[in-house]
């Protein structure tokens, strides 16, 4: 059985202390969680803070972006190295916010991919259809070139340290989320594509996301679809409550 996975993006928000505090508040919460993997992902100036106060806890540490290189003259990036420095073990990568504002494309993302993994890191690589697309019908060819796009020329090896997060672009900080049904069908296909693209063991043993208003009252439903193994929170991870209830989903037989 895949093991789940609940990561926190944070995005924009929160100052150094801020961090600190919502940090200090789920260590003391989340303390005895053994049966979920748990990640944040604060901004990049709050990460070595944050990584020092999630030692020794459940509770890893992920950034939300990075640049395609080790070290050079790429002035204002940060490699996945570096973030390994400051303690990260996981980066996100391809974020619709970063597909959408900064123009990141599928050949970019997968260089990204590609150095992260090389840098003994996980990746979280998202991937999900605007509403125009869904509404277009449009959706299968685009969540299908961005699985082969980011996840190209990568071993079966590499797939063990990578989890897909789905996250149709329409749900995410709109409040709607998609259903259990409509995220389940778009999990099921996703995996039917790394099993074309890899074997049934990796599709089979790959973790994949759901995000978009991933909210308390809502993720017991969504984590009892069967390829849904886990959830990518936005909004609802910046506070200690909602995010720790989110983690201690509750379990229903599938
Ligand atoms: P919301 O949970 O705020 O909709 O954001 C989802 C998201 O984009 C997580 O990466």
């Amino acid at each position: 059985m895949r093991r789940p996975l609940i990561a926190g993006n944070w995005k924009l928000n929160k100052t150094i202390n801020e961090a600190e505090e919502l940090t200090t508040a789920l260590v003391a919460e989340l303390a005895d969680v053994t049966e979920t993997d748990i990640l944040i992902a604060p901004v990049f100036t709050a990460l070595s803070r944050v990584a020092a106060l999630v030692d020794n806890s459940p509770i890893q540490l992920a950034a939300q972006n990075c640049y395609p290189q080790e070290t050079g003259a790429f002035t204002g990036e940060l490699s996945p190295l570096m973030l390994k420095d400051a303690g990260c073990s996981a980066i996100i990568i391809g974020h619709s916010e970063r597909r959408q504002l900064m123009g990141e494309t599928n050949q970019l993302i997968n260089l990204k991919v590609q150095t992260t993994l090389n840098a003994g890191m996980q990746v979280i690589l998202c991937v999900g259809e605007t509403l125009e697309e869904r509404d277009n019908e449009e959706m299968l060819e685009v969540l299908s070139a961005q699985i082969k796009g980011g996840l190209a020329d990568l071993s079966a090896e590499q797939m063990q340290n990578l989890v897909v997060a789905y996250e149709p672009v329409w749900a995410i900080g709109t409040g709607k989320t998609a259903s259990d049904e409509q995220a389940q069908e778009a999990h099921s296909f996703i995996r039917g594509l790394i099993q074309g693209l890899f074997n049934p063991e990796v599709a089979e043993a790959c973790r994949i996301l759901y995000g978009g208003s991933v909210k308390p009252d809502n993720v017991d439903g969504l984590m009892a679809q069967t390829d849904i193994d886990g959830a990518l929170v936005g909004g609802a991870s910046l506070k200690a409550d909602d995010f720790c209830r989110i983690v201690k989903f509750e379990r229903i037989e599938r």
